[in-house]
Protein backbone atom coordinates (compact mmCIF):
# COMPACT_ATOMS: atom_id res chain seq x y z
CA UNK A 1 0.00 0.00 0.00
CA UNK A 2 1.67 3.47 -1.26
CA UNK A 3 1.85 5.83 2.13
CA UNK A 4 0.17 8.60 0.33
CA UNK A 5 -1.93 8.66 -2.49
CA UNK A 6 -1.29 11.17 -4.98
CA UNK A 7 -3.34 14.47 -4.77
CA UNK A 8 -5.95 14.67 -7.27
CA UNK A 9 -7.32 17.61 -9.71
CA UNK A 10 -10.16 16.53 -11.92
CA UNK A 11 -9.98 19.71 -13.76
CA UNK A 12 -9.96 19.59 -17.57
CA UNK A 13 -7.38 21.42 -19.10
CA UNK A 14 -5.69 21.93 -15.81
CA UNK A 15 -2.92 20.51 -14.74
CA UNK A 16 -4.52 17.33 -13.64
CA UNK A 17 -3.82 14.09 -11.98
CA UNK A 18 -7.01 12.29 -11.80
CA UNK A 19 -7.36 8.88 -9.82
CA UNK A 20 -8.90 6.31 -12.07
CA UNK A 21 -10.79 3.08 -11.25
CA UNK A 22 -10.61 1.12 -14.13
CA UNK A 23 -12.67 -2.47 -14.37
CA UNK A 24 -11.94 -5.32 -16.89
CA UNK A 25 -14.41 -8.40 -17.59
CA UNK A 26 -13.68 -8.66 -20.95
CA UNK A 27 -13.11 -12.62 -20.88
CA UNK A 28 -11.56 -14.69 -17.65
CA UNK A 29 -10.02 -12.31 -15.36
CA UNK A 30 -11.70 -10.18 -12.78
CA UNK A 31 -9.62 -6.73 -12.97
CA UNK A 32 -9.67 -3.73 -10.60
CA UNK A 33 -7.24 -1.16 -11.00
CA UNK A 34 -6.96 2.06 -9.42
CA UNK A 35 -4.18 4.52 -11.16
CA UNK A 36 -3.12 8.76 -10.62
CA UNK A 37 -0.60 9.92 -12.60
CA UNK A 38 0.92 6.95 -14.11
CA UNK A 39 1.33 5.49 -11.18
CA UNK A 40 -0.48 2.10 -10.17
CA UNK A 41 -2.53 2.68 -6.53
CA UNK A 42 -3.75 -0.39 -6.56
CA UNK A 43 -4.30 -3.80 -9.56
CA UNK A 44 -6.77 -6.50 -8.16
CA UNK A 45 -6.87 -9.77 -10.34
CA UNK A 46 -8.94 -12.71 -9.62
CA UNK A 47 -8.20 -15.19 -12.32
CA UNK A 48 -10.30 -17.67 -12.99
CA UNK A 49 -8.32 -19.93 -14.70
CA UNK A 50 -8.51 -22.97 -12.49
CA UNK A 51 -12.76 -22.56 -12.92
CA UNK A 52 -12.35 -23.17 -16.45
CA UNK A 53 -9.18 -25.63 -16.61
CA UNK A 54 -11.79 -28.91 -16.79
CA UNK A 55 -12.97 -27.23 -19.86
CA UNK A 56 -9.68 -27.01 -21.50
CA UNK A 57 -11.26 -23.13 -22.64
CA UNK A 58 -13.56 -19.99 -21.25
CA UNK A 59 -17.16 -20.94 -20.70
CA UNK A 60 -18.57 -17.67 -21.06
CA UNK A 61 -21.67 -18.35 -18.22
CA UNK A 62 -18.98 -19.62 -15.74
CA UNK A 63 -17.05 -16.79 -16.27
CA UNK A 64 -19.75 -14.06 -15.86
CA UNK A 65 -20.98 -15.86 -12.75
CA UNK A 66 -17.49 -15.32 -11.56
CA UNK A 67 -17.36 -12.05 -12.08
CA UNK A 68 -20.54 -11.08 -10.67
CA UNK A 69 -19.06 -12.26 -7.28
CA UNK A 70 -15.52 -11.13 -7.41
CA UNK A 71 -16.26 -7.42 -8.20
CA UNK A 72 -17.24 -5.81 -4.85
CA UNK A 73 -14.39 -7.98 -2.71
CA UNK A 74 -11.56 -6.79 -5.70
CA UNK A 75 -13.40 -2.96 -5.40
CA UNK A 76 -13.01 -3.62 -2.17
CA UNK A 77 -9.61 -4.54 -2.14
CA UNK A 78 -8.25 -1.72 -4.40
CA UNK A 79 -9.68 0.91 -2.76
CA UNK A 80 -8.04 -0.62 0.43
CA UNK A 81 -4.74 -0.93 -1.32
CA UNK A 82 -4.65 2.42 -2.58
CA UNK A 83 -5.55 3.51 0.78
CA UNK A 84 -8.44 6.16 -0.27
CA UNK A 85 -12.24 5.84 -0.09
CA UNK A 86 -14.18 5.49 -3.29
CA UNK A 87 -15.68 8.62 -2.95
CA UNK A 88 -12.11 10.16 -3.70
CA UNK A 89 -11.65 8.41 -7.22
CA UNK A 90 -12.07 11.00 -9.81
CA UNK A 91 -12.96 8.77 -12.99
CA UNK A 92 -14.56 5.22 -13.27
CA UNK A 93 -14.16 3.30 -16.32
CA UNK A 94 -14.28 -0.20 -17.68
CA UNK A 95 -13.73 -2.22 -20.51
CA UNK A 96 -16.42 -2.06 -23.24
CA UNK A 97 -15.42 -4.29 -25.77
CA UNK A 98 -14.33 -6.44 -27.34
CA UNK A 99 -14.83 -9.50 -25.36
CA UNK A 100 -17.70 -11.69 -23.75
CA UNK A 101 -21.25 -9.66 -23.48
CA UNK A 102 -22.35 -10.93 -20.60
CA UNK A 103 -19.14 -10.49 -19.03
CA UNK A 104 -18.23 -6.73 -20.26
CA UNK A 105 -21.85 -6.44 -19.24
CA UNK A 106 -20.86 -6.95 -15.26
CA UNK A 107 -17.94 -4.58 -15.28
CA UNK A 108 -19.72 -1.63 -17.32
CA UNK A 109 -22.49 -1.58 -15.47
CA UNK A 110 -21.01 -1.86 -11.96
CA UNK A 111 -18.61 1.03 -12.96
CA UNK A 112 -21.50 3.37 -14.53
CA UNK A 113 -23.52 2.51 -11.09
CA UNK A 114 -20.31 4.03 -9.06
CA UNK A 115 -20.16 6.92 -11.68
CA UNK A 116 -23.90 7.54 -11.32
CA UNK A 117 -23.63 6.94 -7.73
CA UNK A 118 -20.77 9.30 -6.63
CA UNK A 119 -21.45 11.96 -9.79
CA UNK A 120 -18.54 11.44 -11.19
CA UNK A 121 -17.96 10.87 -14.90
CA UNK A 122 -17.42 7.86 -16.75
CA UNK A 123 -15.04 6.30 -19.43
CA UNK A 124 -15.43 3.50 -21.73
CA UNK A 125 -11.74 1.74 -22.56
CA UNK A 126 -11.42 -0.51 -25.64
CA UNK A 127 -9.31 -3.69 -24.52
CA UNK A 128 -6.97 -3.85 -27.05
CA UNK A 129 -5.81 -0.04 -26.52
CA UNK A 130 -5.41 -1.06 -23.04
CA UNK A 131 -2.80 -3.74 -24.72
CA UNK A 132 -1.51 -1.51 -27.35
CA UNK A 133 -0.49 1.49 -25.33
CA UNK A 134 0.76 -1.09 -22.38
CA UNK A 135 4.22 -0.58 -23.37
CA UNK A 136 4.14 2.90 -22.76
CA UNK A 137 2.98 3.37 -19.35
CA UNK A 138 5.55 3.52 -16.34
CA UNK A 139 7.75 4.61 -19.00
CA UNK A 140 6.65 8.42 -18.43
CA UNK A 141 6.42 8.82 -22.30
CA UNK A 142 3.25 9.34 -24.15
CA UNK A 143 2.19 6.87 -26.84
CA UNK A 144 5.09 7.97 -29.72
CA UNK A 145 4.77 7.17 -33.05
CA UNK A 146 5.78 2.97 -33.46
CA UNK A 147 4.32 -0.28 -34.73
CA UNK A 148 2.57 -1.79 -32.52
CA UNK A 149 1.65 -5.65 -31.85
CA UNK A 150 -0.57 -7.15 -30.26
CA UNK A 151 -0.88 -10.77 -29.41
CA UNK A 152 -2.94 -12.23 -27.34
CA UNK A 153 -5.61 -14.99 -26.91
CA UNK A 154 -8.11 -13.55 -28.62
CA UNK A 155 -6.36 -11.34 -31.37
CA UNK A 156 -3.18 -10.81 -33.24
CA UNK A 157 -2.66 -7.41 -34.66
CA UNK A 158 -0.08 -4.76 -36.29
CA UNK A 159 -0.96 -1.23 -36.04
CA UNK A 160 0.76 1.66 -36.81
CA UNK A 161 0.81 4.08 -33.59
CA UNK A 162 0.31 7.67 -34.92
CA UNK A 163 -0.07 8.97 -31.03
CA UNK A 164 -3.14 8.49 -28.66
CA UNK A 165 -6.21 7.98 -30.66
CA UNK A 166 -4.73 7.82 -33.99
CA UNK A 167 -4.42 3.66 -35.16
CA UNK A 168 -4.17 2.01 -38.47
CA UNK A 169 -4.53 -1.29 -39.17
CA UNK A 170 -1.53 -2.66 -40.86
CA UNK A 171 -2.51 -6.65 -40.55
CA UNK A 172 -4.41 -9.32 -38.71
CA UNK A 173 -4.41 -13.02 -38.29
CA UNK A 174 -6.53 -14.66 -40.82
CA UNK A 175 -7.72 -17.72 -38.35
CA UNK A 176 -6.33 -18.24 -34.63
CA UNK A 177 -4.49 -15.85 -32.79
CA UNK A 178 -0.90 -16.64 -31.16
CA UNK A 179 -2.37 -16.98 -27.95
CA UNK A 180 -4.81 -19.09 -29.45
CA UNK A 181 -2.21 -21.31 -31.35
CA UNK A 182 -0.28 -22.38 -28.20
CA UNK A 183 -3.53 -23.00 -26.24
CA UNK A 184 -4.57 -25.43 -29.16
CA UNK A 185 -1.40 -27.09 -28.93
CA UNK A 186 -1.26 -27.14 -25.45
CA UNK A 187 -4.71 -29.29 -25.55
CA UNK A 188 -3.20 -31.92 -27.82
CA UNK A 189 -0.12 -31.77 -25.61
CA UNK A 190 -2.75 -32.31 -22.65
CA UNK A 191 -1.47 -29.02 -20.67
CA UNK A 192 -3.07 -27.11 -18.55
CA UNK A 193 -5.04 -24.08 -19.81
CA UNK A 194 -3.90 -21.63 -21.01
CA UNK A 195 -1.23 -23.61 -22.35
CA UNK A 196 1.31 -20.38 -23.54
CA UNK A 197 3.18 -19.94 -20.09
CA UNK A 198 3.49 -24.45 -19.82
CA UNK A 199 5.00 -24.08 -23.54
CA UNK A 200 7.16 -21.41 -22.55
CA UNK A 201 8.60 -23.48 -19.59
CA UNK A 202 8.88 -26.59 -21.32
CA UNK A 203 10.61 -24.84 -24.15
CA UNK A 204 13.72 -23.91 -22.32
CA UNK A 205 16.40 -26.76 -22.90
CA UNK A 206 14.51 -27.96 -26.23
CA UNK A 207 15.84 -28.16 -29.73
CA UNK A 208 13.99 -25.49 -31.30
CA UNK A 209 14.69 -27.00 -34.69
CA UNK A 210 13.97 -30.54 -34.40
CA UNK A 211 10.68 -30.29 -35.81
CA UNK A 212 9.77 -28.56 -38.99
CA UNK A 213 6.40 -26.49 -38.19
CA UNK A 214 4.98 -24.10 -40.95
CA UNK A 215 5.75 -20.54 -41.22
CA UNK A 216 2.77 -19.99 -43.06
CA UNK A 217 2.39 -16.18 -44.43
CA UNK A 218 5.76 -15.40 -43.75
CA UNK A 219 6.59 -14.66 -47.38
CA UNK A 220 3.17 -13.46 -47.91
CA UNK A 221 4.12 -9.38 -48.28
CA UNK A 222 1.22 -8.28 -46.67
CA UNK A 223 1.38 -7.84 -42.54
CA UNK A 224 -1.32 -10.50 -42.14
CA UNK A 225 -0.86 -13.52 -40.26
CA UNK A 226 -2.40 -17.48 -40.37
CA UNK A 227 -1.69 -19.88 -37.11
CA UNK A 228 -4.18 -22.05 -37.78
CA UNK A 229 -1.63 -24.52 -39.55
CA UNK A 230 0.50 -25.34 -36.90
CA UNK A 231 -2.64 -27.27 -34.56
CA UNK A 232 -2.96 -29.56 -37.62
CA UNK A 233 0.95 -29.78 -38.52
CA UNK A 234 1.46 -31.09 -34.54
CA UNK A 235 -1.96 -33.41 -34.51
CA UNK A 236 -0.12 -35.10 -37.86
CA UNK A 237 3.15 -35.13 -35.69
CA UNK A 238 2.15 -36.63 -32.54
CA UNK A 239 0.41 -40.37 -33.44
CA UNK A 240 4.32 -40.81 -35.51
CA UNK A 241 6.16 -39.82 -32.62
CA UNK A 242 7.66 -42.29 -30.29
CA UNK A 243 9.70 -41.21 -26.50
CA UNK A 244 10.43 -37.71 -28.30
CA UNK A 245 11.27 -35.01 -26.09
CA UNK A 246 8.64 -32.71 -25.05
CA UNK A 247 11.13 -29.81 -24.68
CA UNK A 248 11.58 -30.51 -28.05
CA UNK A 249 8.39 -30.62 -29.65
CA UNK A 250 7.44 -27.21 -27.49
CA UNK A 251 10.85 -25.73 -28.49
CA UNK A 252 10.19 -26.28 -32.18
CA UNK A 253 6.48 -25.50 -32.23
CA UNK A 254 7.08 -21.65 -30.44
CA UNK A 255 9.90 -21.13 -32.21
CA UNK A 256 7.80 -21.06 -35.36
CA UNK A 257 4.98 -18.71 -33.75
CA UNK A 258 8.11 -16.57 -32.66
CA UNK A 259 9.51 -15.94 -36.04
CA UNK A 260 6.72 -15.29 -38.36
CA UNK A 261 5.75 -12.82 -35.20
CA UNK A 262 9.56 -10.64 -35.40
CA UNK A 263 9.68 -11.05 -39.12
CA UNK A 264 6.42 -9.39 -39.77
CA UNK A 265 6.84 -6.82 -37.03
CA UNK A 266 10.51 -5.81 -38.44
CA UNK A 267 9.14 -5.62 -41.62
CA UNK A 268 6.36 -3.59 -40.92
CA UNK A 269 8.51 -0.66 -38.99
CA UNK A 270 10.68 -0.88 -42.02
CA UNK A 271 8.07 -0.41 -44.48
CA UNK A 272 6.92 2.62 -42.09
CA UNK A 273 9.82 3.74 -41.72
CA UNK A 274 9.26 3.38 -38.02
CA UNK A 275 11.98 3.40 -35.67
CA UNK A 276 10.11 2.23 -32.25
CA UNK A 277 7.87 -0.88 -31.82
CA UNK A 278 5.52 -1.60 -28.92
CA UNK A 279 4.68 -5.29 -28.12
CA UNK A 280 1.64 -6.40 -25.60
CA UNK A 281 -0.35 -8.78 -24.66
CA UNK A 282 -0.55 -12.09 -23.05
CA UNK A 283 1.95 -13.88 -25.60
CA UNK A 284 3.98 -10.77 -25.29
CA UNK A 285 5.01 -12.30 -21.53
CA UNK A 286 6.60 -15.28 -24.01
CA UNK A 287 10.41 -15.60 -22.97
CA UNK A 288 11.46 -17.03 -26.31
CA UNK A 289 9.61 -13.97 -28.03
CA UNK A 290 11.30 -11.35 -25.86
CA UNK A 291 14.81 -12.95 -26.91
CA UNK A 292 14.31 -12.46 -30.28
CA UNK A 293 13.04 -9.23 -30.46
CA UNK A 294 15.47 -7.92 -28.41
CA UNK A 295 17.84 -9.32 -30.76
CA UNK A 296 16.16 -8.09 -34.15
CA UNK A 297 15.55 -4.85 -32.54
CA UNK A 298 19.50 -4.47 -31.53
CA UNK A 299 20.71 -5.70 -34.76
CA UNK A 300 18.14 -2.97 -36.42
CA UNK A 301 18.67 -0.27 -34.36
CA UNK A 302 14.79 -0.30 -33.30
CA UNK A 303 13.90 1.11 -30.09
CA UNK A 304 12.01 -1.92 -28.44
CA UNK A 305 8.95 -1.40 -25.26
CA UNK A 306 7.89 -4.61 -24.13
CA UNK A 307 5.01 -4.76 -21.61
CA UNK A 308 5.87 -4.91 -18.04
CA UNK A 309 4.85 -8.53 -17.53
CA UNK A 310 2.11 -7.69 -14.82
CA UNK A 311 0.66 -5.67 -17.99
CA UNK A 312 0.71 -8.24 -20.85
CA UNK A 313 -2.01 -10.35 -19.67
CA UNK A 314 -5.66 -9.00 -18.62
CA UNK A 315 -5.56 -6.43 -16.21
CA UNK A 316 -7.13 -3.00 -15.06
CA UNK A 317 -4.18 -0.90 -14.97
CA UNK A 318 -3.58 -1.03 -18.77
CA UNK A 319 -7.68 0.24 -19.25
CA UNK A 320 -7.23 3.41 -16.07
CA UNK A 321 -3.95 4.26 -18.00
CA UNK A 322 -6.20 4.79 -20.95
CA UNK A 323 -8.96 6.23 -19.71
CA UNK A 324 -6.87 8.75 -17.78
CA UNK A 325 -5.35 9.97 -21.22
CA UNK A 326 -8.73 10.02 -22.40
CA UNK A 327 -9.53 12.06 -19.55
CA UNK A 328 -6.61 14.61 -20.13
CA UNK A 329 -8.14 15.47 -23.52
CA UNK A 330 -11.29 15.78 -21.71
CA UNK A 331 -12.77 13.12 -23.66
CA UNK A 332 -15.61 11.21 -21.52
CA UNK A 333 -18.34 8.55 -22.30
CA UNK A 334 -22.06 9.30 -21.57
CA UNK A 335 -23.94 6.37 -19.80
CA UNK A 336 -25.65 4.93 -22.41
CA UNK A 337 -22.56 4.42 -24.60
CA UNK A 338 -23.47 0.49 -24.88
CA UNK A 339 -20.71 -2.90 -24.56
CA UNK A 340 -19.84 -4.06 -27.87
CA UNK A 341 -18.59 -7.12 -27.91
CA UNK A 342 -16.78 -7.08 -31.23
CA UNK A 343 -15.43 -3.40 -31.16
CA UNK A 344 -12.80 -2.70 -33.32
CA UNK A 345 -9.59 -0.91 -32.23
CA UNK A 346 -9.96 1.00 -35.59
O1 LIG B 1 -3.92 -10.86 -23.16
P1 LIG B 1 -4.46 -12.10 -22.57
O2 LIG B 1 -4.35 -12.28 -21.06
O3 LIG B 1 -5.98 -12.32 -22.88
C1 LIG B 1 -6.60 -11.93 -24.06
O4 LIG B 1 -6.92 -10.74 -24.22
O5 LIG B 1 -6.78 -12.88 -24.88
O6 LIG B 1 -3.75 -13.32 -23.32
C2 LIG B 1 -3.97 -14.65 -22.97
C3 LIG B 1 -3.14 -15.53 -23.90
C4 LIG B 1 -3.40 -17.02 -23.74
O7 LIG B 1 -3.61 -17.56 -25.01
C5 LIG B 1 -2.12 -17.55 -23.12
O8 LIG B 1 -1.81 -18.88 -23.49
C6 LIG B 1 -1.09 -16.58 -23.68
O9 LIG B 1 -1.74 -15.32 -23.65
N1 LIG B 1 0.14 -16.52 -22.87
C7 LIG B 1 1.34 -16.93 -23.32
C8 LIG B 1 2.25 -16.76 -22.25
N2 LIG B 1 1.56 -16.22 -21.20
C9 LIG B 1 0.27 -16.08 -21.60
N3 LIG B 1 1.71 -17.45 -24.51
C10 LIG B 1 3.00 -17.79 -24.65
N4 LIG B 1 3.93 -17.67 -23.67
C11 LIG B 1 3.60 -17.15 -22.47
N5 LIG B 1 4.52 -17.03 -21.50
ZN1 LIG C 1 -6.47 -9.15 -23.44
Amino acid sequence: MPDSAPEASAVPGGPVLPRVMAIETSCDETAVAIVAGGSVLASEIASQVQLHQPYGGVVPEVASRSHLTQLKPLIGRAVEAAGIGLEQIDIFAATSGPGLATSLMLGVSTAKGLALGFGKPYIAVNHLEGHLLSPFFGTGREAEPCIGLIVSGGHTLLVKVEGVGNYKLLGRTRDDAAGEAFDKAGKLLKLPYPAGPHIDRLAVGGSRDRFDFPRSMIHSGDFNFSFSGLKTSLRYLLPKLEGESIHDICASFQEAIVDVLVRKTLDAAKSERLRIIAVSGGVSCNTRLRERFRQACDESGIELLLADPRLCTDNAAMIAHVAARRFRSGEFSALDVDIDPNLALV
